[in-house]
This record gives structure tokens, C-alpha cells and sequence, in this order.
């Protein structure tokens, strides 16, 4: 079983020889060495991801990304001096340095600089790029906290670094160039309109399901094992009066409905709170006895959209 632990020493340490669980402001990654396929085959292997869905490589710094990279578009370069620490992702052009298990044989690789205290520390800890997906089997909910993490996948990790409760509580918002053109291939933590204040109009693609450039593009995904179902609440109460249902609002508690079985995303209404408590939520839902869960669309504005996105994944059935 893992060991939960501060010790940022200790961490770098088993990243000599191991994967393991690091915090980061959007969700727990899955850590190891980017430079070696042997860690980036077991980061594949632990979280049980298919080969053909490419990881993101962590850095400290942007100089850091030097020797990984061959060029840095200039609307990409000016999104990380904005933006960086933080959550986002930037797709760029990639050095022979990454193995080519580390993006899936693609051109380009995904790279991040989080804003994590502990995480930099780790990262200018090592010797190396830290290649981390999200801490969660394949297609279930992301960490946002060591005991999530140890709790799916403390028997294959030696250590779990604990950095408290993720600040933000949604994966990193993904941005790439095709020809001049912006591209945003996942919503996320980073607001669409703060990227479209500093370098304009972007395209979004995370909606797309075929043949998905980025697996958080797969419909399903980020899901609970029980039956969600997202929408208006009163007609799914409606609907659904027979079974047993927890419920996930944002605002209001329903009047008519016991409080206890209502999970309330932001009581006041705020799209951040509730980014951040959104897949706890979805795991106590799915730890409920209550055989299904019943959930609300936020305002799909700013972080909404993202929430948004992520609830429509959770729900998906095939
Ligand atoms: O906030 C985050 O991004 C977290 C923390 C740990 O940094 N990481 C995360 O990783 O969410 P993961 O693996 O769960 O999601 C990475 C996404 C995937 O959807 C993947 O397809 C996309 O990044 N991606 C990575 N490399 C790519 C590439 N070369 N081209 C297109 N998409 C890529
Ligand atoms: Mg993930």
C-alpha cells in the first residue's frame, strides 16, 4: 500500500526507479520519468490507459522545455508567459528527447508547468520532465486528494505525495495551433475567455468523440460506476420517483427533496467552488447507497462550460 507522505526528498527519490502520485492545482497526477519509457510503460500499465492516448510532460520552468521541444509557436509562447504556472496545457512541436510512448508517436507533445508549490519543488527535485496523467483508473473520476488517489490506485504506487485538496479541481485546459489557428482540444481549469483575452478567438474541439485527438474528448468519460443522469432536476425527480436518487446541485437545495441525500456544489453559486468540488462530489455519490445519481447542469458560462463538459462525460452510457 502506498505511503502518504510530505516528504519531497522521498518522492524524488522512488522517481529514480518508480511512478507515483503527485498533487497538482487541477487534479493528482500519476508521476514518473518522461525520459524513460520503462516508468512511462508502467504509468500506462498502473492506470490501465490505452498506448494511444499520450500523456502530458510537467516542467518547472520554460526553459526547462528547451531540449524537448523543437519550436514554440509565438500565440503558444505568449498563453505560457500569461498563464503559466497554471492550468494549462500546451500542445507543441516535440524533440527525438521524449520517447515516443510518452504522446503516442504523435508530432506533438502535451507540456504543463503546474501552479503547486510541492509540485515545482518535486519537479526542480528531479533530474527530469515528469510525464503524470490523472491518478485514476481509465475513465473513471480524476483525484482531487491522496485518499482518492490511494484509494484506486495505492496497491501499485510506493508513495503518494500529498500536496491537501486540488485548488482547482478540473484537468488543465488543452491548447494547440493547427496551420494560424487556435485550437482548445479540452475545456478545463483555465477560463476560455481569460485564453481568448490574450490571443484571441480559439477554436473548441473537445467536443468531438471519433477517433478523438484527446481521450478526455471521449464521450465517456471521467464517469461514477452507478448511473448518472444530468439535466433539469424537477422532471428527473419526476421521472425517477421510484429509485432512490442522490442528488448534485449547485445553488439552491431542491425544497422538496431530503438535504441530506443533496450534494451542493457552491452554495453561493460560484463556478470555482464548484470546479473544485465536483469529482469529490461525484465520488461520494458513487459511494452512496442510493442507486442513482441525479445531477443539474451549472451556468454554462466560464468554468461552467467545463463543469458542463465533464458532467455530459460522467453521464454518458453506450
Ligand atoms: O490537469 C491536468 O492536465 C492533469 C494534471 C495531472 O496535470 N493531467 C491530466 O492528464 O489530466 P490526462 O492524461 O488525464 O489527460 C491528458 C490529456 C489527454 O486527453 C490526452 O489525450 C491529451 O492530454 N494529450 C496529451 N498529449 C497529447 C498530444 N500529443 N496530442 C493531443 N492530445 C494530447
Ligand atoms: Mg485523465
Amino acid at each position: 500500500m502506498a505511503e502518504i507522505g510530505t516528504d519531497i526528498f522521498k518522492a524524488s527519490k522512488w522517481l529514480e526507479t518508480a511512478v507515483i502520485g503527485m498533487p497538482t492545482e487541477t487534479v493528482y497526477g500519476l508521476a514518473g520519468n518522461a525520459l524513460d519509457s520503462l516508468r512511462v510503460a508502467d504509468i500506462f500499465r498502473i492506470k490501465q490507459r490505452p498506448y494511444f492516448d499520450p500523456l502530458i510532460v510537467h516542467v518547472h520552468a520554460i526553459e526547462a522545455l528547451t531540449p524537448l521541444i523543437t519550436e514554440f509557436p509565438e500565440p503558444l509562447k505568449q498563453l505560457a508567459a500569461h498563464f503559466w504556472p497554471g492550468p494549462l496545457t500546451l500542445l507543441l512541436p516535440r524533440s527525438k528527447a521524449l520517447p515516443d510512448l510518452v504522446c503516442a508517436g504523435l508530432d506533438r507533445a502535451a507540456f504543463r508547468i503546474p501552479a503547486h508549490p510541492m509540485a515545482l519543488e518535486l519537479l526542480r527535485a528531479c533530474k527530469f520532465p515528469l510525464a503524470a496523467p490523472s491518478a485514476n483508473p481509465f475513465g473513471y473520476i480524476s483525484p482531487t486528494s491522496a485518499k482518492h488517489v490511494s484509494a484506486q490506485l495505492g496497491d501499485a504506487i510506493p508513495y503518494i505525495l500529498d500536496g491537501g485538496t486540488c485548488r482547482v479541481g478540473l484537468e488543465s485546459t488543452i491548447v494547440g495551433m493547427e496551420g494560424s489557428s487556435l485550437v482548445v482540444y479540452r475545456l478545463g481549469g483555465l477560463d476560455l475567455t481569460e485564453i481568448e483575452d490574450c490571443v484571441g478567438k480559439c477554436e473548441v474541439r473537445s467536443n468531438e468523440s471519433s477517433n478523438p485527438r484527446a481521450p478526455g474528448m471521449l464521450q465517456s468519460h471521467y464517469a461514477p460506476a452507478k448511473k448518472l443522469i444530468v439535466g433539469n432536476l424537477d422532471e428527473l425527480l419526476a421521472n425517477n420517483s421510484n429509485k432512490p436518487a442522490i442528488l448534485i446541485v449547485f445553488g439552491k437545495y431542491r425544497q422538496n427533496y431530503p438535504k441530506s441525500l443533496q450534494l451542493n456544489l457552491s452554495t453561493g453559486a460560484n463556478l470555482s467552488e464548484a470546479a473544485s468540488n465536483l469529482f469529490a462530489f461525484l465520488r461520494l455519490a458513487d459511494e452512496a447507497p442510493q442507486e442513482l445519481i441525479l445531477a443539474e447542469f451549472v451556468p454554462a458560462e466560464g468554468l461552467g462550460l467545463a463543469i458542463n463538459d465533464r458532467l455530459r462525460r460522467a453521464s454518458y452510457t453506450h
